[in-house]
């Protein structure tokens, strides 16, 4: 038995669309800021030995068909990889709301990968389990490193190479916040994974934006590294829009803002052009109408009440930069 807790990441550069999907192997590169424990979510595994199924349970109740297959599937990898039969208990629980576009995935896969490997008695190292958590949810390989990652897509065919590490630790710029602000808890309409392949399959715009990606790539890892928040939040905005882009010119079109992301859009828009011509603040959007506007400590206070002033908006929550993962003693169910 064991207890994983991990937290959700903020792409700045997005992850969106796979070379295979099987594998999950990513048509390029992508960076993040790993989440602190505002959000959190909390996975207890347990191998009995004495189970015909897998039984598993998401914040109290049991979980949808199509969710609990994927779930199977990944425990199904994580014992080929620990050579187990065994069927495992699950429970899990999320601080925040689940499928609304704020990543639940990632944390939900990256304690699920880790629980399962301590329970299973798996020894890897964190880069070999992000190839591992990476197959649960792409987005997920990041979230087993605290501070600011990278997931590299990797050459190889194996996808052995396509794994996540740290590029920065939290001390590195602990001043960075990202100001959440919750536009919707609903569920997404359509699932990332099935949004992904329509864009690459259907958007010619797509291989525009892959033709660019390396250099935004450069551009976000070197305005981290450099701790140039103005280029960062430019940055950021044009690599939102490039992917809400290719997303609007598949067919049909996935639209994932909504009215309220856009007044958010413009919120921005307008609180920057009050600075002295640096950007002080930048909005990244995920699979979903949240939105989730990158600052410095500094303008912290500013942007929250400018987001909390936007018509629609439900609720803002403020993370500072994660320290990543991590084992816990306290099991969610006694045994
Ligand atoms: C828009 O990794 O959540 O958040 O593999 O279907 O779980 P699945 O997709 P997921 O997709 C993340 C897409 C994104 C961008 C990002 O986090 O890089």
């Amino acid at each position: 038995m064991a207890t994983a807790i991990a937290t959700p990441n903020i792409a700045f550069v997005k992850y969106w669309g796979n070379r295979d999907e099987k594998l999950i192997l990513p048509a390029g590169g992508s960076i993040s800021m790993t989440l602190d424990r505002q959000f959190t979510t909390t996975t207890t595994v347990y191998f009995p030995g004495s189970l015909g199924a897998d039984e598993i349970k998401l914040n109290g109740k049991g979980v949808e068909a199509g969710e609990a297959r994927r779930i199977v599937e990944h425990l199904d990898a994580m014992r080929k990889a620990a050579g187990s039969k065994l069927r495992a208990r699950v429970e899990s629980v999320n601080s925040f709301p689940t499928s609304a576009g704020l990543a639940s995935s990632a944390s939900g896969f990256a304690a699920l990968t880790l629980a399962c490997a301590k329970a299973l008695g798996l020894h890897r190292n964190m880069s070999e389990l992000s190839a591992l958590a990476r197959l649960g949810s792409g987005s997920a390989c990041r979230s087993l490193f605290g501070g600011f990652v990278e997931w590299e897509m990797g050459k190889r065919k194996d996808g052995e190479d396509s794994v996540a590490r740290q590029i920065a630790p939290p001390s590195h710029w602990p001043e960075l916040r990202d100001v959440v602000a919750i536009v919707s808890g609903e569920k997404k309409h359509i699932s990332s994974r099935e949004a992904m392949r329509r864009t690459v399959e259907t958007s010619r715009l797509f291989k525009e934006r892959m033709g660019t990606h390396g250099r935004r790539l450069d551009a976000v890892r070197e305005a981290l590294l450099e701790k140039d928040a103005g280029a960062l939040f430019e940055e950021i905005m044009t690599e939102s829009g490039s992917m809400h882009a290719v997303m609007r010119d598949s067919r049909p079109p996935i639209i994932y803002m909504n009215e309220v992301s856009a007044r958010i859009v413009d919120a921005v828009k307008e609180f920057n052009a009050a600075g002295e011509g640096r950007a002080r603040c930048g909005y990244t959007f995920d699979a979903g109408p949240n939105a989730h506007v990158i600052t410095t400590q500094r303008y912290e206070n500013e942007v929250r009440e400018m987001l909390l002033d936007v018509k629609g908006v439900k609720q803002v929550m403020v993370s500072g930069v994660g320290e990543g993962p991590e084992m816990s003693e306290e099991h969610l169910f006694k045994i």
